[in-house]
């Protein structure tokens, strides 16, 4: 199977019920592909990792080169793997809240992950490492039975 994580910048105008649409259709398409992922907003930025068979995968990247709603998409890992770090999410969705909604345990959360609020471009390929990290949020997540608490840091779509 093959993994890609890129990053791009939205389109000015693209908004958070833009971003619903995309996660809705997104994950439409995915389910009937056999394609997993996580499709991360900043407001101003996206960064998505997109995994399943190489073919489809590399097919529905190279649609989404051509998107208009974003641009400048870099390319930070392409990797082969025999194991999913989404099992399940055929695309989950999450735009980080503004951090001024945030409540004092999700501050304390969202602090110990600075990188969610630094524009993700300027972290360089480092990005990727977020995916990485989520994908152990998720584990976690789902191992507490928590996965409630993804709602008070993200919108979640
Ligand atoms: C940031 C971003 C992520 C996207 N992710 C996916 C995706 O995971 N799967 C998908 O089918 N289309 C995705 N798209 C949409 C594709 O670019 C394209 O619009 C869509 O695949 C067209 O197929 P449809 O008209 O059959 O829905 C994404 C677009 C953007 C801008």
């Amino acid at each position: 199977m093959l993994r890609l994580i890129y990053t791009s910048v939205q389109t000015p105008g693209f908004d958070r019920q833009a971003f619903e649409q995309l996660c809705e259709q997104a994950s439409r398409n995915n389910q009937r592909l056999g394609i997993t992922g996580l499709l991360l907003s900043n407001g101003m930025e996206f960064m998505q990792c997109l995994e399943g068979p190489k073919d489809t995968v590399a097919s529905v990247y190279r649609k989404i080169l051509l998107d208009s709603r974003h641009s400048d998409i870099r390319l930070l890992v392409s990797e082969d793997t025999d194991s999913l770090l989404f099992t399940a999410w055929s695309m989950m969705g999450l735009g980080t809240k503004p951090q001024s909604v945030l409540s004092g345990e999700s501050i304390a959360y969202t602090l110990l992950d600075h990188r969610l609020y630094r524009p993700w471009k300027s972290l360089g390929l480092g990005a990727g490492d977020l995916i990485y990290e989520y994908a152990k949020v998720k584990a976690e997540l789902e191992k507490a039975g928590e996965m409630g608490l993804l709602s008070k840091v993200f919108d979640v779509f």
